[in-house]
């Protein structure tokens, strides 16, 4: 059953309405045949730059290109009619200056046509973020842990242990929310900064990795489906196994091809049956 009432597109304002109202259900998906099953059931579906990582195999997200989000961001789009969709702007492709991240953004909100936009950044980042939304560009900050930043920390490491680190990031969510943020994600954090974070702000937090008392949640899909077999996240929860299913399955077909069982003859045209 479908969580959408109304037929349309969770809007920016709708999302900015739910905070302390409804908790809001983020998952990601990167082709059209995951939005087709994910849609009823979600409020945002993110086209994550962690499809470098999930879909092409790379050690982190860093290499994945401005096309190549927007090539995944279109499928989604396709495949989706309910949930606002939201394209994460590539390591180098709104950094440089207010100028070059407000063209790229364009570009990406114009050809992909979702509707929201995340950029991973803190306090250096809070200009971009005033010069884009006054301008016309929905922005989703995505703060603490920062997977596009994977060199200067030295690994996925959950951040927020050193003391202040609570006040630090209220700070910076503070300042996104004043440059005009519709939301914030917040990822890989302690469990106090986040829940801090999110008390400290009147737009909606959502988080991975982060607190319950956060406004929404997000994961990414595959972790939550089981599609890879050695690899689980602690932060994440398994609600399937469809890795473990895909294998079951290759393993029957090539069994029943080896074995001349399939196809049979009902598999093929032109024959009496
Ligand atoms: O790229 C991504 O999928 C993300 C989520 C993990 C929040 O940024």
């Amino acid at each position: 059953m479908s969580v959408h009432q109304s037929g349309k597109r969770r809007s920016v304002p709708d999302l900015r309405g739910m905070k302390a109202a409804d908790k809001i259900v983020m998952l990601t998906a990167y082709t059209k045949p995951m939005a087709q099953l994910l849609d009823a059931h979600c409020d945002v579906l993110l086209v994550g730059d962690s499809l470098a990582m999930v879909v092409y195999g790379m050690d982190s997200t860093l290499g994945v290109t401005l096309d190549t989000m927007i090539a995944h961001t279109q499928a989604v789009m396709r495949g989706s009619l309910h949930a606002m969709v939201m394209l994460d702007m590539p390591f180098g492709s709104y950094q440089e200056s207010k100028q070059q991240a407000y063209r790229n953004c364009a570009r990406a909100l114009a050809e992909s046509g979702c509707q929201a936009l995340k950029l991973e950044g803190g306090a250096e980042l809070v200009d971009t973020v005033a010069f884009l939304v006054a301008r016309g560009i929905p922005i989703m900050p995505h703060i603490g842990l920062m997977p596009q930043r994977v060199n200067e920390m030295g690994g996925f490491k959950a951040q927020g242990r050193e003391a202040g680190a609570a006040e630090k990031w209220v700070a910076i969510a503070r300042q996104f929310e004043s440059a005009g943020a519709f939301g914030l994600l917040i990822e890989g954090t302690v469990e106090p900064v986040a829940r801090a974070v999110t008390e400290a702000v009147s737009v909606p937090v959502i988080g991975i990795g982060a607190s319950p008392a956060c406004d929404g949640q997000v994961l990414v899909t595959e972790d939550v489906i089981g599609m890879f077999n050695d690899f689980q996240p602690r932060f994440a929860k398994r609600y399937a196994d469809v890795g473990a299913e895909v294998t079951k399955a290759a393993a029957a077909y090539a069994a029943d091809v080896r074995s001349g069982a399939f196809p049979a003859l009902e598999h093929c045209f032109g024959v009496k049956r």
